[in-house]
């Protein structure tokens, strides 16, 4: 794993962004693993800039999502496919049908085979972003005695309801369910990108650099098995 350690949140969404920008320029059919949440905003504020200024271009990109809450109403201001069209889609220029995120108006299991399908026509993205939950978790694959591999509908646990309350006007109207990649296709992807900003997530991170042992109560100690992260953490996730 390779840690960068930032001074705040600027410079690691800068950081992080360079080299997806360097990544884009290099391959511009490249296909991108897109992750939502407070902490990759930065980056997606840094590419649009980088696609307004013509530095780069992703006509000829292509993007999966990790995950959506299930029931929610995709214009919702707190679904992630409005935070997808809000943060990046709306101001560069992928060609129509060229992202996808989950969509689950009901906890369906057909659904998350039919996602499964498209993950596999896919194929192997070129860069995944990720984020991290307080309590260790990817995408929204929750710690557990035991992770699910490939797409599925996951109960969310109340330490992420209360984390993610911020977002919505009460705890109540967060959702209790959410579809989410399974670990296997998290890491389908030849580089990940994990961004961890704030306090919050420093017993995560610490948990993740310092301890030497994998187990899916800490869903993100999965990493350190993947032969290429990048893991941008600014001081106060790094140190706490
Ligand atoms: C959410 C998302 C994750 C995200 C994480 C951290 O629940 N499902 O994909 O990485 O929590 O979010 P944030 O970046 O807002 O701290």
């Amino acid at each position: 794993m390779n840690i960068i350690v930032c001074k705040d949140y600027d410079d690691m969404s800068g950081k992080a962004a360079d080299l997806v920008i360097s990544n884009i320029k290099e391959k511009p059919q490249i296909k991108l693993g897109l992750a939502t949440g407070s902490s990759p905003i930065g980056l997606y504020k840094n590419l649009v800039k980088a696609s307004d200024e013509g530095e780069i271009s992703f006509r000829y990109a292509k993007s999966v999502n990790l995950d959506e809450y299930v029931g929610i109403d995709p214009n919702n201001d707190q679904s992630y496919q409005y935070f997808m069209k809000d943060n990046l889609f709306d101001h560069v220029s992928f060609n129509k049908g060229a992202t996808k995120l989950p969509f689950a108006p009901e906890a369906d299991e057909k659904y998350c085979k039919e996602y499964d399908k498209y993950l596999d026509d896919f194929g192997q993205r070129d860069i995944q972003i990720l984020g991290i939950g307080e309590n260790g978790h990817l995408a929204f694959n929750e710690p557990s005695d035991k992770l699910n591999r490939r797409t599925s509908i996951i109960k969310l646990s109340d330490d992420t309801i209360k984390a993610n309350s911020r977002f919505f006007e009460s705890e109540k109207d967060v959702p209790t369910h959410a579809i989410s990649m399974g670990m296997a296709d998290v890491f389908n992807a030849k580089t990940l990108i994990l961004l961890a900003s704030g306090k919050n997530k420093h017993e995560a991170i610490r948990r993740l650099v310092e301890e030497d042992t994998i187990y899916p109560e800490l869903p993100a100690s999965f990493l350190t098995l993947h032969p290429n992260v990048y893991v941008f953490v600014d001081e106060d996730a790094y140190r706490g």
